[in-house]
Formats: C-alpha cells, structure tokens, sequence
C-alpha cells in the first residue's frame, strides 16, 4: 500500500492554494459570460447541476480535478465497492452500495453479499405489502392501520424524511389507510403525542435500531410494550404488534421480537446509509413495496453514474470538489441546503448525519491529526422559508455561506393553480441565487436610490445598508419531479459527495467515534 500523503501536501493542493491567495474574479465578472450557464451544467442519473454560480475558473477547475486524481479518489471508491475494509477503526466493510445493487450481474462485492440482501429485501418487501394489505392483526384480531416507528439518527432520519418526500405516493396508493408515525426522541411527550392518537389493538411499532442498544429507542421500545399491556394486550401477544429491524438479532429476539417480525441487515451498513436496507421498511409501507424498490433504482442508477462518467462530468466527484475548494480554499466553514420543495423539508436533517458525522473528523486514516479543515457545519431548511429569517446573514452577514439550491422540474400538487405556485417557488429560487451571486455595490446601490427618486443625503445615509456583496457560491441542483428514482439518487449523489470529500481529506467517512464518549457518560452516570 502508498504511504499515506496529507492532503496539503499534494502538488494540486499547492497550487489551489496559490490560485486562491490570487486575485480571483467576483462572480459578478464570471456569470458576465453568456456562455458559462451552459458550460458548467452537468447530468446524470436524472439529476443535473448548474454550478455557473460557483467561485471557480477553469484553472481552479483543473487543479480540483487533478487533486482528485492525486488523492486516487476513484481507485478508492472502487475499494468500496469491492467491499475492502475501509470502515478500518471498526474493520468492517462499506457496502450500502450493495444494497441497491442486488440485481447487478457479476456485482464487484460478490454474489453472497447480492443474494444476502436480495433475500432480506425481498422479506421486507412481502411484509410491507403485507401490512398495507390489511393483513397483519392485533392481538384481537383487528387489522393494524397504525405504524409507530422507533428509532434515532440512521434508524429514523432516512426513512422519515422519505416518507414525507414520497407522501404523495401514501395518498395515492393507500388500500387500507395504514399510516406510518415516526418517534426518535425519548421525550415522553414525543411518545405521547403519537400514541394519543392511536388505538392500540390497531397499532403496531417498527423498532429500529442497528445494534438494538441505543438507549432513547430502547426505553421507547419498553413504554411502547407497556402501552399495549396497559390496553389489555395480553403478554403472550405482544409480539403481534412488535418488528424488530436490526443487524443484532440475537437482542432483539431475547427481547420478544418473533423472528418472522426480525428483519436484518448487516455491519457493513452504517445507520446514516441504512435506509436502503430493512431500515427502509416503514418508508415500503407508506408508499408501497414497488415505490421503495424505484428509489433503490434511483440509487443504483446514480452509483453507476458515479462509477462510470468521466470526471469533470461527475455530479458527487464535481460537488465534492466544490466543497473542497470552498471549505478549504475560500475559508467556508458552514453549507446551507435550500430545498424548494416543500416535501424536502427534512432533507437538510437527514444530509445533517450523512455528512457531518461521517466527515466531521480530525484524524487522518494514518492515525495522524488533520491539519486542514473537515466537513463544514451543514445546515437548512426550505428555502422559501430561509428567505425571511437567515438568509440575510447569508445576504450581508460576515460568514461566507455556500448553498446548494435544490429545485424541481415539476410540481406533482393535483391543486389547479399549482402551476403559479412552482412558477413563484422558482423564480424565488433563481432570483436568491443571483442576488447571492452578483450582489450589488455600494456604487450600485447609490444609483439605484438616485433613480427612484431618493433625496441625496437619504441616498448617503442608506446605500452602505442596501448594498450586498455577493459572490456567495452556490450550487443549483434540479431534480425533473419528486419521484422514489429521484429521491434515491440524489440522496445517492450526497452519499457519494461525502465519500469523496473523505477520500481528498484523508479521513475515515464511515465510523463515529465522536458520538460515543456521552454514551458511555450517561451510563457511567447511571452507574
Ligand atoms: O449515536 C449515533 C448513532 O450510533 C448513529 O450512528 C446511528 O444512526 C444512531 O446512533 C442509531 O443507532 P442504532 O441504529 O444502533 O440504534
């Protein structure tokens, strides 16, 4: 193996940093250029980017992508794909890739791993329908028409987060009104206000957990079984209403859960890539077993694009590269994500995990301290909303803020005037973009108070508060309509993007030491 190289010391990352310290045009000169809209779009997998509003040139473009090269980031993913142990803190292989991919012909991970899950998601699809269908009884032999899923971090913020991106599929195609509720938080009042709404002899509970010893979703877990046997559910048929989804089924099984309501997955699944494994099971029941096996389509199709297009027209290696550049070149230390789509509104949590506790390290993969900065602060929200509160920190604030605008090509709303809201959603979208992008100098800003008839010692009193500096990068990344495929590859298009970002910073992407030390605090408090 290559002795391990620090990020900053490879040739592409010098003269990246050189290209930096250099004068380096406003956006405003750069998007002067007809041409550049056009140029530095790029698509795939029914996903496309436009990053014309990005701070790069083509010289800094060309350095990124030689700092690619130099840090063997494709020769990387194919280990990943090859299942290599690269989770080496925790020795374990990284295979959500596979999970998606069980239908591929002669699969790089091998055909045990393909038929291991295509096994498990074939289960997990039966049950889903299944429920859906009516057919799982309570203990009093009523259909259930109620799932609670319990679970935090992986087990929750995918499967939530698509369910809600995807309700329009749960309004569509609903036989039997089964509704899925999802519970992370140990809070009894989080408890409480879902169960109050349910009647428990039609209620099941979804626990998930991947080590099945997180202590917030046991102690769920545990008041869920009390209110079933407060309710007069006898104990013998406790297990009607529970399903376990786990990768330690020996607890969850010395725990009640029947194997037939276990459902696996594996340790080379981490819980923030897990909702393409049973994880994925109450997202099936909302919107249907086919639906949740386009949205692993959807991944599979942005894994292959990953793989296979050339770097420059690579969406995750390219978006990562923007990252890098703005992260560690232009002293970025936050990202916004800005969905226009109002289902999206969890997205900015779910990538929140994905991205900052895989890449939020300080460890080279050598054991060595990393001396550039790591992930930056990931944060979000719907963009119409951001627009009136943060944005104006975003706007004429003192941190650089680069934002990845997510917009959509269609509006699925059955609404007659739907067609006026997207156009409104979008034209926001576009005009916070170049606003952002070009700003508007105080020279500007005089010019514009003289034109609307502003007095002269108004038009010197106001123009330094309504002038903006712009050239705040961002991405726009446009998804043709919310659909499970396109759901499944952009979330596929982020993965990757932090898988390259760990591969150029020289850090472990896929363990999360820094979230056990208040584990064990609370125990040892406990204790
Ligand atoms: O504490 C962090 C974490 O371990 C996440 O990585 C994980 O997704 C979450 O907790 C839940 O873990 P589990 O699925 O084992 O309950």
């Amino acid at each position: 193996m290559k002795p391990f190289v620090k990020p900053q010391h490879r040739e592409a990352w010098k003269a990246l940093q050189v290209l930096s310290q250099s004068a380096q045009p406003h956006l405003r000169e750069l998007l002067k250029d007809p041409k550049r809209i056009d140029q530095w779009q790029v698509s795939g997998a029914g996903i496309s980017i436009d990053y014309s509003r990005q701070r790069v040139t083509t010289e800094v473009l060309q350095q990124l992508l030689a700092l690619a090269d130099e840090s063997q980031v494709m020769a990387q993913a194919e280990a990943m794909f090859r299942g290599d142990a690269i989770n080496a803190t925790e020795e374990r292989a990284v295979l959500h890739v596979a999970l998606r991919g069980s239908h591929v012909p002669n699969p790089p991970w091998g055909q045990s791993i393909s038929k291991q899950v295509g096994d498990e998601l074939l289960r997990v699809c039966m049950f889903a329908e299944k429920v859906r269908e009516g057919q799982l009884k309570g203990h009093a032999g009523e259909s259930i028409t109620d799932v609670v899923n319990l679970g935090i971090g992986g087990s929750d913020l995918g499967p939530r987060m698509t369910t809600e991106a995807l309700s329009h599929l749960t309004r569509e195609s609903y036989k039997n009104k089964v509704r899925v509720h999802y519970v992370s938080n140990v809070d009894a009042w989080s408890l409480y206000t879902t169960l109050a709404t349910l009647n428990p002899a039609r209620t099941a509970f979804v626990v998930q957990s991947k080590t099945f010893t997180t202590q917030e979703t046991m102690t769920l877990a545990t008041s869920a079984k009390r209110w079933l046997l407060d309710a007069g559910c006898p104990e013998g048929q406790l297990h009607q209403h529970l399903i376990a989804v786990t990768a330690n089924p020996q607890i969850s099984q010395a725990q009640g859960f029947s194997p037939e309501h276990t459902f696996g997955f594996w340790d080379w699944v981490g819980g923030r890539y897990s909702v393409w494994s049973a994880i994925g099971l109450p997202l099936a029941i909302s919107i249907g077993a086919f639906a949740f096996q386009d949205m692993l389509l959807g991944a599979r199709a942005m894994d292959e694009h990953f793989m296979s297009a050339p770097k420059d027209q690579n969406l995750p290696l390219l978006m990562a590269l923007l990252g890098v550049w703005n992260r560690n070149f232009l002293g970025a230390t936050t990202h916004n994500i800005a969905p226009y789509a109002s289902p999206l509104g969890k997205f900015a949590s779910f990538l929140q995990q994905m991205d900052m506790e895989s890449n939020g390290k300080r460890t080279h993969i050598d054991g060595s301290p990393v001396e550039v900065a790591t992930a930056p602060v990931l944060w979000g929200g719907l963009g119409i909303d951001g627009q009136h509160a943060y944005f104006q920190l975003i706007h004429q604030g003192q941190h650089l803020v680069p934002m990845d605008f997510i917009g959509l090509r269609t509006e699925r709303s059955p609404l007659p005037f739907a067609a006026e809201h997207h156009r409104v959603v979008l034209l926001n979208m576009q005009a916070q973009a170049q606003a952002l992008a070009i700003g508007r100098s105080p020279e500007e800003t005089v010019q514009a108070l003289r034109d609307s008839g502003v007095d002269e010692a108004e038009v010197q009193r106001l123009a330094p508060h309504r002038s903006y500096p712009g050239n705040v990068p961002s991405t726009t990344i446009w998804v043709d309509a919310l659909t499970p495929r396109s759901m499944g590859a952009l979330m596929a298009l982020y993965e990757h993007k932090v898988f390259c970002q760990a591969a150029i910073w020289g850090i472990h992407a896929y363990d999360q030491w820094g979230v056990e030390l208040g584990k064990k605090m609370a125990k040892d408090m406990e204790a």
